[in-house]
């Protein structure tokens, strides 16, 4: 994925399908490391030598298969032989065991979520920094190292892990928590720990992240003339906002944003992003497809087929304006994480159809191009800031591709979504009203598909049940319900009650994610 030689080899992820595989490579990225991360497929297809020959160090990632499978004895084997430094996490941390001759079987405890682990050997390297020798780390996993391999030393325990972290040699570091996840207490000191102790070299910064993203432009716009006409898809998110001012400083290309009016944004959001945009003097062509959305829409009440349908139109509505223009690519802001969990990368398990990948084939014949596709949401930030783009822009709250479509249970309706937006525009306004915002990763209101009874006006009401979801999150692979003050879901509360027609009741979602997802559908 980044090129790089000599001075600059980089860490080595091989990703064996796991939540969190590609946190690890941003986790060093963040730390100021190169990263090379790859799909375990990948590196079978390639070759274990090929992949690592100009790498610094090797991590193995977590992984739903089981050690027993034997599904990638042969690939950490090789890995082994190199005499690359290496560290296994959770399901990575058991596959190095069993290769060194230890035993793995059904953890005596599962653990999932926030644990405890007592550190055994707190003058160990790894544990450079750490103030504590109890910690509390994310956890997710069912079996365990239960005996260490031959010559192991036992670093750290906890209740379900009688081998919690293992050193072999001096080279080779395994733990079963995952340190890449934010809520693992001294995660990211752990990995740049072990990148010390591996003698990586660092070397990745902002000129990178630019390089990274001009690069990708290039080699996909190699097949364009200069001065091509190119529909670039604007949602009024950080990531279309960025490849759009990404691609008209870095290209010849003649670019036409273009913002589908979908009927399905939050209040005032159009009209924000047009004006947010002309202040870059970028001017966006709104196109209002609202009808055929909402109509295409009709009887549809399972998640995945609106999202699948939105997807579609999305697509279908964008290739008519690209003919209607004659353009011959579409420039969209898929970002990586995009490209992980809609199984972009082979081995990565699929999590939900996000409208802003797939469907390619809708496209016939449009050269797309997506030049933050290996880039983390903070690097598109980071990005944004060097092209100039304006804070406003780049702190906004993700609003998902299919907009309150997802925030509406079940069947969406003129009148639902109008329900919605004005319950969602009030959490808002109230959240901004107490300067809250800067905490706060998303927050919304969802429109349940329960209905309760109310009393209104000495009348009784059946009417709809809003949800507001506060939550706090680094990169939305995790999630916790922000603990608002209760004044502050008070006046939510009574303002939605009382100017939201239809709406009898209102309930704060308090679940954390995992085991929810951030959206209700
Ligand atoms: P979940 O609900 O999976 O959301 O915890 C994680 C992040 O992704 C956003 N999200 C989406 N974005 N299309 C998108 O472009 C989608 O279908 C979609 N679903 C969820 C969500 O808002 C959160 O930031």
């Amino acid at each position: 994925m980044v090129k790089t030689s000599g001075e600059n080899r980089p860490v080595l992820v091989i990703d064996f399908g796991g939540q969190y595989g590609h946190l690890i490579a941003r986790r060093f990225r963040e730390l100021g490391y190169r990263v090379t991360h790859l799909p375990a497929k990948t590196v079978k297809g390639a070759g274990v030598r090929e992949v690592t020959a100009e790498v610094a160090g090797v991590v193995l990632s977590g992984g739903p298969a089981s050690v027993w499978e034997s599904m990638h004895d042969d690939i950490v084997r090789a890995v082994l032989n190199t005499g690359i430094p290496m560290l296994g996490i959770c399901y990575g941390h058991q596959l190095l065991a069993k290769m060194l001759g230890g035993r793995v079987s059904k953890a005596p405890k599962p653990e999932f979520g926030p644990t405890e682990v007592r550190i055994l050997r707190p003058e160990d390297p790894i544990f450079k920094g750490f103030h504590s020798d109890r910690i509390l780390v994310w956890m997710s996993h069912n079996d365990a190292v239960i005996t260490p391999p031959p010559g192991a030393e036992v670093l750290a325990v906890s209740e379900g892990s009688p081998v919690a972290a293992m050193r072999v040699g001096d080279r080779i570091y395994g733990v079963q928590w995952h340190p890449e996840v934010s809520h693992s207490q001294y995660g990211s000191r752990l990995l740049m720990n072990w990148a010390e102790i591996s003698g990586i070299p660092r070397g990745w910064g902002e000129s990178e992240i630019l390089n990274l993203a001009v690069q990708t432009l290039k080699e996909q716009i190699a097949g364009l003339e200069g001065g091509a006409r190119v529909i670039s898809a604007v949602s009024g998110g950080v990531d279309s906002t960025v490849a759009t001012v990404l691609a008209e400083k870095y290209s010849e290309l003649d670019i036409i944003p273009v913002l589908l009016e979908h009927g399905l944004h939050p209040a005032g959001w159009v009209e924000d992003t047009v004006d947010a945009l002309r202040s870059l003097g970028i001017e966006v062509v709104v196109v209002d497809v609202s009808d055929r959305f909402l109509d295409a829409l009709k009887g549809l009440t399972d998640p995945e087929v609106k999202r699948k349908v939105i997807s579609r139109l999305y697509f279908d509505e964008l290739h008519r304006i690209a003919k209607e223009y004659n353009a011959k690519g579409l420039i969209q802001g898929t970002i990586y994480p995009d490209v992980i969990e809609s199984g972009g990368l082979p081995g990565a398990d699929r999590i939900k159809t996000h409208h802003n990948i797939g469907h390619r084939e809708a496209a016939h014949g449009l050269i797309i191009i997506e030049p933050l596709r290996w880039l983390y949401k903070d690097e598109v930030r980071r990005l944004g800031r060097m092209l100039g783009i304006p804070d406003s822009i780049l702190n906004r709250q993700p609003v998902p591709g299919p907009g309150l479509a997802v925030r509406i249970e079940g069947e969406v309706t003129r009148e639902k979504v109008e329900v919605v937006r004005r319950a969602d525009a009030i959490v808002r306004e109230v959240i901004r009203n107490h300067k809250l915002e800067e905490g706060l990763w998303q927050y919304f209101a969802i429109l349940t598909g329960s209905r309760a009874t109310g009393v209104k006006g000495d009348r009784r009401e059946y009417g709809y049940v809003i949800a507001v979801r506060a939550v706090e999150s680094s990169e939305a692979m995790t999630a916790r319900a922000a603990r608002l003050p209760w004044e502050v879901l008070e006046e939510i509360m009574v303002r939605i009650t009382r100017e939201v027609p239809g709406v009898t009741r209102v309930l704060y979602d308090l679940t954390s994610k995992p085991p929810a997802t951030i959206e209700w559908e």
